[in-house]
């Protein structure tokens, strides 16, 4: 197979490359802007493969896009290029309209037209994989219900409401153009390479510098983390055994509050790195409860069983086995995380927690 995949100098999107050049057979063109949260970097590992090509361009330049599909010929799009920061959002919504919504309409229009140019054969076998994320639902205010994929949309923030609106410009393309659209709406995501602007490497890189642990709020909100390696096996699956039309909810069984992933960092790091920055007696006394985030929502939390029954897909990796590889991963790549610790970075930072000293 000929994969077309966005996104893929990203967190997941490279999680996908690596998965895919390095177990499959398959050739893959990257299409990625490099915004950021792109780093070419987490595809070291891949890119001398002949299997592997990269275009630096942006989704919404559509001729751009036109002439990469037509080149390539893949028998597959996975979307996930994408805005994919809450925060980021909140503070500049504008990224995340053009992005999300307008880039993902572009797509769609130029793969219906290089869709349309296939043999019937080809029209059938090919997919046009969408991925998106939970909090398209908004959340959940019990302690027991889960999100099925047919949970009503009802997302909070800007970054959901866009992703929201992708998902049904991607399902009016199925239903209007009869383009063989598949997606799949996965909780959140950790494990290598993740940008450092997310809970999970946020807190790992303050730690080890002796840096406040920033806390929105009271912490108790709770999110249903999945090893990237794991999201990567299950969209593979996906794109190649899927029914068209279908969606499917990826999650990783494992509802944790904010506060005991927190304190789980911790106490991971005072067995690996027990050499503290100077000051420092416990990692855990750099925990600071922060002002929360507007309209944070409280709780996600997956019904994965449609994608285990018909896929046959189930994460492989625990939390307490995935965060301690995490967790070894940035302790062992401290290169890494400070090379895309640049200005945009820096600034970021600034802009986000000065009030808070962080
Ligand atoms: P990321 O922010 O790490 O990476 C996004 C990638 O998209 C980057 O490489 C960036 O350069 C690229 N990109 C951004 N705008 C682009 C544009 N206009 N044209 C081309 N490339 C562009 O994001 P991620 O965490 O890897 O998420 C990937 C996808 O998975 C997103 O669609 C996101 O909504 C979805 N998702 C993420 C999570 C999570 O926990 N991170 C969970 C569920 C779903
Ligand atoms: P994040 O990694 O931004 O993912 P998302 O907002 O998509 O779930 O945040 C995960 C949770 O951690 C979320 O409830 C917000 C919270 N959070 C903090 O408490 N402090 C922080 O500094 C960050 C970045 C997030």
């Amino acid at each position: 197979m000929k994969l077309l995949i966005t996104g893929g100098a990203g967190f997941i999107g490279s999680a996908v490359v690596r998965h895919i050049i390095q177990n499959t057979d398959n050739h893959v063109l990257n299409l990625d802007k490099l915004t950021y949260a792109g780093n070419l970097e987490s595809l070291a590992a891949i890119e001398d493969s002949e299997r592997y090509t990269f275009s630096q361009t942006d989704i919404c330049d559509r001729a751009a896009v036109d002439q990469l599909l037509q080149k390539f010929q893949p028998d597959a799009v996975m979307h996930l290029a994408a805005e994919s920061h809450v925060d980021r959002s909140i503070s500049g919504p504008a990224d995340f309209i053009e992005t999300n919504i307008i880039g993902t309409y572009q797509l769609l229009e130029a793969t219906r037209q290089y869709w349309n140019t296939l043999s019937e054969g080809k029209k059938q076998a090919f997919r046009f994989h969408h991925i998106s994320t939970d909090e398209v639902y908004g959340d959940l205010e019990g302690t027991e219900d889960l999100f099925l994929e047919t949970t009503p949309y009802a997302p909070s923030s800007p970054y959901s409401a866009s992703k929201a609106s992708s998902d049904h410009l991607v399902r009016a393309w199925y239903r209007t153009y009869g383009l063989p659209v598949v997606i799949t709406n996965c909780s959140n995501n950790y494990g290598p390479y993740h940008f450092p602007e997310k809970l999970i490497p946020l807190i790992i890189q303050n730690a080890l510098v002796g840096k406040a642990l920033p806390v929105y709020g009271n912490g108790h909100q709770i999110r249903d983390w999945l090893f990237v390696e794991d999201h990567a096996r299950a969209l593979y699956k996906v794109v190649t055994e899927a029914t068209v039309g279908e969606t499917y909810n990826i999650g990783g069984h494992n509802e944790q509050k904010n506060i005991d992933v927190v304190k789980t960092i911790c106490a991971l790091l005072e067995e690996l790195a027990p050499n503290k920055p100077e000051g420092v007696e416990h990692y855990q006394d750099l925990i600071t409860y922060v002002t929360d985030r507007p309209g944070h929502d409280l709780r996600y939390a997956i019904d994965a069983s449609k994608i285990q029954k018909d896929l046959g897909w189930v994460p492989q990796e625990s939390f307490a086995t995935g965060l301690r590889k995490t967790v070894e991963w940035y302790l062992s790549n401290q290169k890494w995380v400070a090379r895309i610790q640049s200005g945009e970075y820096q600034n970021w930072i600034k802009q986000q927690y000065q009030t808070e000293k962080a």
